[in-house]
Formats: C-alpha cells, sequence, structure tokens
C-alpha cells in the first residue's frame, strides 16, 4: 500500500487545473446503459472509482475504450471514455465490485429502466456510515418496479416483466438526512425510459444531478427542474448516445482552496465550478480566504463625488460560472466559525474535514456539526495526533485552534477524512506519513503531483510498510 510523505511549511504558489468530477463522472457513465448507442465523456478524471466502474459496465454488457488508457494519466487532463451497450443480457452487477465502490448502485436504474430487469448487489456500508439504499428502492417502486432483497442483491422487475416499462408516477425521494444524490440520479434516469410522466419530489440539488440531467437531455431526455428539488421528468421511448463533457470536481477545487489557505499560499486554480461552491466559498471568506474570479473584467468607474480617485468595482456582476479561473488568498490570521454540513446548496459534508483542518489553526473556538453522515469524523483522532485540538460532541466537533501542528505518522481512513490530512501535513512542522493513501486514488488524480507542482514537499511511497 502506498504512502504520502509530507514535510510542511511550504508555501504554496503556481496554478493547477481542477479535474472533472468523480461525483458527476459515475452516474453519467452509469447513463450509457440507457441506450444502445455510444456515449462519449470528456475530462472524465483518471481515478480508481473510475477504473472499478468501467470494469463493472464490461461486466453488464459495455464496451469502453478510453484515451489515454485509464491509470496511464501523469498530469492534470482527464480521459476521453467511449462507452456502448451493445450487450443486453447482461444485467448482474455483482457484489465483488460493487463492493469496492459504493456507486455501482447508479447502475440499477438505468439497467431497469431499459431492460425491465436487473440484479444489482447491495453496495454495503463504508468508513463513513452504513450507506442504506432504501430511498432508491422506494423510488424505483413507486415507479411500479417489483424489488426484492435477495443473498444480498436486490432484484427489480419493471411492472410487465422482463423486457416492459417503467411507469412515470409522483415520486417522494426524502429520508431522515434529507434527499439522497445516488438515489435522485437512478430514479431520474429510470424515469427518463417510463412511459408517462414523473414528478420527483425531495430530489437531491446537488450540481452532479444538473450535469446528469444535462447529459440525459442531450440523449433525447425531457427533464425539467434538476438542480432544484421537484424535478419532471416526461417518458420517451428511446435515447440516443451523445457527447458530453464531465463538469469539474467542486470538491477538489475546494480541497485545492484549502490546500492554499492553509499554507498562506497564492495559488490560480482553472476550471474551477465556482457557482457549485458557494456555501462553501461564503464560509472560506468569513474565516478569511477570498476566492477571487479572474475572469471577471473589473474596470475602474470614475466617481465625481469622490473627486479623480477612480474607485474599481466589477464592470458587471455576472453570475459565478462553472468552469472559471480563480485566484485564491489568505489573510494571515484565520477566523474561527461555526459549520453545518447539509444537503446542496448547504455546505458539503465532502469538504467537512478539510475545513477541519483548516480550522485546527484558526485563531479561537469552531464547531463543525455533520448532518449527512454523523460518524463522519475518521480525521478528527489522526488530527490529534497532530497536535491539533478537536472535542468530539455528538455530531459537532469543537476545534480549538493551535498555534501549530507537527508532522507524524498517521493513517488514512476514508477519502475526505485522507484529503483533511494531507492539508493538515502540508502545514503541520516536520515530516508526516500519511499510510494507505489508496483511500486518496478513489478520489483525487495523483493528488502528489499536483501538489508538487504547487511548491509542495510530497513524495509518494510505493508499498510503504503499514
Ligand atoms: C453521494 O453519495 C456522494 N457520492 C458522496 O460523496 C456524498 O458525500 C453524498 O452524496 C452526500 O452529498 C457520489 O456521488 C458517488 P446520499 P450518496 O444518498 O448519493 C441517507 C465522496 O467522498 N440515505 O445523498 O450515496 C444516507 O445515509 C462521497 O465523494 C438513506 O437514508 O449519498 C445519508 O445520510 C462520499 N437512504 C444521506 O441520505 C438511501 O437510500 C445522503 O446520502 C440513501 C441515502
Amino acid at each position: 500500500m502506498d504512502a504520502f510523505v509530507i514535510q510542511g511549511g511550504k508555501r504554496l504558489t503556481g496554478t493547477v487545473r481542477i479535474h472533472g468530477s468523480k461525483n458527476a463522472a459515475l452516474p453519467l457513465m452509469a447513463g450509457a446503459l440507457l441506450t444502445d448507442e455510444p456515449l462519449i465523456l470528456k475530462d472524465v478524471p483518471d481515478l480508481s472509482d473510475i477504473r472499478n466502474m468501467v470494469k463493472l459496465l464490461k461486466t453488464l454488457g459495455c464496451t469502453i475504450d478510453s484515451t489515454p488508457d485509464l491509470g496511464t494519466t501523469e498530469d492534470g487532463l482527464g480521459v476521453d471514455i467511449k462507452l456502448h451497450a451493445n450487450d443486453p443480457t447482461k444485467s448482474v452487477a455483482h457484489y465483488d465490485i460493487v463492493r469496492t465502490m459504493r456507486a455501482g448502485i447508479c447502475a440499477l436504474g438505468p439497467l431497469l429502466a431499459r431492460r425491465g430487469y436487473a440484479k444489482v448487489s447491495m453496495p454495503g456500508g463504508c468508513a463513513i456510515g452504513d450507506r442504506p439504499v432504501d430511498l432508491h428502492i422506494r423510488g424505483l417502486q413507486q415507479l411500479g418496479a417489483r424489488v426484492q432483497l435477495a443473498e444480498g442483491y436486490i432484484i427489480a422487475e419493471a411492472p410487465g416483466g422482463p423486457g416492459t416499462k417503467l411507469l412515470g408516477a409522483h415520486v417522494f425521494l426524502g429520508g431522515p438526512n434529507g434527499s439522497t444524490v445516488l438515489g435522485t440520479a437512478n430514479v431520474m434516469s429510470a424515469a427518463a425510459l417510463a412511459e408517462g410522466t414523473t414528478i420527483i419530489e425531495c430530489a437531491a440539488c446537488e450540481p452532479e444531478i444538473e450535469d446528469l440531467a444535462e447529459m440525459l437531455n442531450a440523449m433525447g431526455a425531457k427533464i425539467t427542474g434538476a438542480g432544484s428539488p421537484v424535478v419532471t421528468i416526461e417518458g420517451v421511448d428511446a435515447l440516443n448516445g451523445t457527447t458530453h463533457t464531465v463538469m469539474p470536481d467542486r470538491i477538489e477545487a475546494g480541497t485545492y482552496v484549502i490546500a492554499s489557505a492553509i499554507t498562506n499560499g497564492d495559488v490560480v486554480l482553472e476550471n474551477f465550478p465556482t457557482r457549485t461552491l458557494t456555501a462553501a466559498l461564503d464560509r472560506l471568506r468569513i474565516i478569511g480566504v477570498e476566492v477571487t474570479n479572474l475572469n471577471q473584467s473589473i474596470e475602474p468607474v470614475s466617481d465625481s463625488s469622490s473627486g479623480p480617485i477612480a474607485t474599481l468595482e466589477p464592470k458587471l456582476q455576472t453570475l459565478p460560472g462553472i468552469r472559471e479561473t480563480v485566484r485564491v488568498s489568505t489573510a494571515r490570521r484565520l477566523e474561527p466559525t461555526h459549520v453545518v454540513t447539509q444537503p446542496h446548496p448547504g455546505f458539503p459534508t465532502d469538504l467537512q474535514a478539510q475545513l477541519m483542518a483548516l480550522l485546527c489553526l484558526a485563531d479561537g473556538n469552531s464547531v463543525i456539526t455533520e448532518k449527512i453522515f454523523p460518524d463522519r469524523f475518521l480525521h478528527v483522532p489522526e488530527l490529534l495526533r497532530m497536535g491539533a485540538s478537536c472535542t468530539r460532541i455528538g455530531p459537532s466537533v469543537m476545534v480549538t485552534g493551535v498555534r501549530e501542528l507537527i508532522g507524524a505518522p498517521v493513517m488514512a481512513s476514508d477519502l475526505r477524512a485522507s484529503a483533511g490530512l494531507v492539508l493538515a501535513a502540508l502545514a503541520a512542522r516536520g515530516t508526516t506519513t500519511i499510510n494507505r493513501v489508496y483511500h486518496l486514488d478513489r478520489g483525487y488524480q495523483r493528488m502528489e503531483l499536483t501538489l508538487q507542482k504547487l511548491g509542495a514537499d510530497i513524495q509518494r511511497v510505493k508499498g510503504a510498510s503499514v
């Protein structure tokens, strides 16, 4: 298992490009099962989760070609993938693949909609919680699907049996912790080929759902309202192929904003999805981290009342976009704050660990409350090993800022907790060794190369003993 060895204290400077989004790409790839025509996805991140999804889709009858080959990219560019679901006889998503990547559940809705039958392994839990799929199942049942659970598999059939269609319906997708992102992707994808119209209430509003709807509409679907809690899907007979560019990864983007901030750096980020990070950028602004859009033209506006001194203000306050170039600047003194993770457009749970690392160095007490995955605090004991002062209080953690963090050997546990530890290590005095970085490789494309490009002293040690 690989490890990262990081010498902290280097101030990050320079320019890097944000990759395509893992959490958009996975349901987009499953969308290939909705058509018998080729689907081309551009700027797909080269990640282990993506490679596992390719493996899964091949067992479901897809031929898949990627340029360049997955697993070979070294720099900041993604891959272009051509997916063609041309063998409809294969409709079983096996446990040995789905257990390694929960997002394999994304195949359920498309398979059921296109073939009238699907057998998908229950995904099982992971380090951040038990990850139920009851909302996925109830949503598909509301479209008329007959669903049974047997030997760890979800077995679903359209009401008229294999080869028949689902039925449009009024579907409610709310659960105890809000809506479900992949559940919304499953039901929205399935409804695209159902007979009649479907209205999803309490749909997830995440930008990845908007990106999926944009691709499905380009394939011939009729979806409105994606990105809002109410999504309407008018079922169509069939979907065509298309070419779609994956949206930028908002979580990777937020992670590198914090990497700049925690080292008091001066970093420019390209392909930055500004409008998808409003809540996170709002919190960061309160802490003292400013993200400036370099695209927006700022022209001096002469103001007669102020005499000859021109005041600089935006020529036109345009709406933030999805692929911008931004610059990160940070105050010397970081302010503490209170953060609660929420479904989008609230503060994303996937940035909670990264923000906690930053708040470990803020000047005062912060409180972070995790409302999506209440046990998503595996990074806390590891941060304590680095000299942080964090106190767990039920679904919250109180973080008391310290003068400095100290490098130490720490253990990665899940994807975003690991990212938080890398950020802490970048700021810590001395050496930090982060074991089991395969967790990071699931969601960050060669993170060490990106950080090296920004001046970090980080090395990947292959096959480190843990
Ligand atoms: C997606 O997972 C993301 N993964 C997660 O990112 C992200 O943390 C999560 O959404 C929340 O934003 C992908 O997109 C591949 P949910 P998903 O269904 O869809 C409960 C990362 O680090 N729930 O929105 O599986 C659930 O327990 C990953 O990139 C049910 O109760 O999450 C949780 O409390 C981690 N029943 C809440 O809803 C269900 O049937 C939100 O889960 C489904 C979910």
